[in-house]
């Protein structure tokens, strides 16, 4: 199996971990490398990767929405998001997927499952690319509402467009969200608050939130953001970032090989890798 990853810069990137850890998983003979592509030469990369036999590639910042014009197909989930992650090749033709949404959920689903049970609200921080896939994929489960708080309030006013469901969502701002924290059951960061060289940061304090509610962060590193300290001091339950990267590993992979993966076995081991890193 030959399989990479396209980006710009990759070389601190998780997944060559991650899919060797899922070959050796099912012992599978192959190969996840690296191609770093500058952006400003992104045209010749892709010429240069379509002459080599990958089986599947990831794509990350900054070619998200760019590799698009390239594929031959796309499926509607990637189209309806405008982002494309991951890219099947089968007999010459590239496929497009995105499963960084998927991923989201798939993670948030197995550690905290009595959040999909109904009647739970859920309030989204951020606008951005990784929230629109978050967004997306939220909207296909069950949930009362899914509002949205950003700096830039145009910007979250503009993923409302995605939202073909009858499912409620406001935009407001995150002085707005913060007077009304109690009412959600799920709050999940998406910004790149938190991260360097925001490490001390959090776009909302946590005032007023609910016991039971859970907060989460797609940032990994570092594992404790401060959003997730605050959550932790107020008594609420936390999810890290670190999961919805593997899961969303995990899909791609299973698209590339037709193999099921048992994440949650790996999990233990990924976590360490990440916090070998802190
Ligand atoms: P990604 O694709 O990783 O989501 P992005 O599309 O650049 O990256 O989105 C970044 C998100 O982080 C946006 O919601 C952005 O808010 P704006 O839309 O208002 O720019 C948010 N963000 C980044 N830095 C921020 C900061 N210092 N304070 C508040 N929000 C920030």
């Amino acid at each position: 199996m030959q399989l990479g990853l396209i980006g710009y810069p990759i070389q601190h990137s998780r997944s060559p971990w991650i899919h060797q850890a899922f070959m050796k998983q099912i012992k599978l003979d192959g190969k996840y490398q690296l191609f770093q592509i500058e952006p400003d030469q992104f045209d010749q990369g892709i010429r240069q990767l379509q002459t080599l036999d990958l089986d599947g590639f990831n794509v990350t910042i900054p070619f998200k929405q760019r590799i698009i014009d390239y594929l031959d197909q796309i499926d509607h989930f990637a189209e309806a998001i405008g982002a494309v992650n991951t890219v099947v090749c089968e007999k010459g033709k590239w496929i497009g997927y995105n499963t960084d949404g998927l991923g989201y959920v798939l993670g948030i689903r197995s550690s905290y499952p009595d959040l999909f049970a109904g009647n739970k609200q859920v309030l989204l921080l951020g606008a951005g690319g990784a929230s629109r896939g978050i967004y997306y994929a939220l909207l296909q489960e069950n949930f009362d509402r899914i509002d949205i708080a950003n700096r830039t309030t145009a910007r979250a006013q503009e993923l409302l467009s995605i939202n073909t469901s009858n499912l409620s969502s406001d935009v407001m701002t995150y002085q707005e969200a913060a007077q009304q924290l109690n009412q959600y059951d799920l709050i999940i960061n998406t910004t790149s608050v938190g991260m360097q060289p925001n490490l001390d940061k959090q776009v909302i304090a946590l005032d007023g939130i609910k016991q039971n509610t859970v907060v989460s962060d797609i940032v990994y590193q570092p594992f404790w953001t401060a959003l997730l300290k605050d959550a932790k001091q107020k008594g609420a339950r936390v999810h890290h970032g670190h999961e919805m990267l593997l899961y969303q590993g995990k899909i791609a992979f299973e698209k590339w090989t037709g193999h099921r993966i048992d994440a949650e076995k790996i999990m233990p081991d990924f976590l360490n890798s990440i916090l070998a890193e802190t």
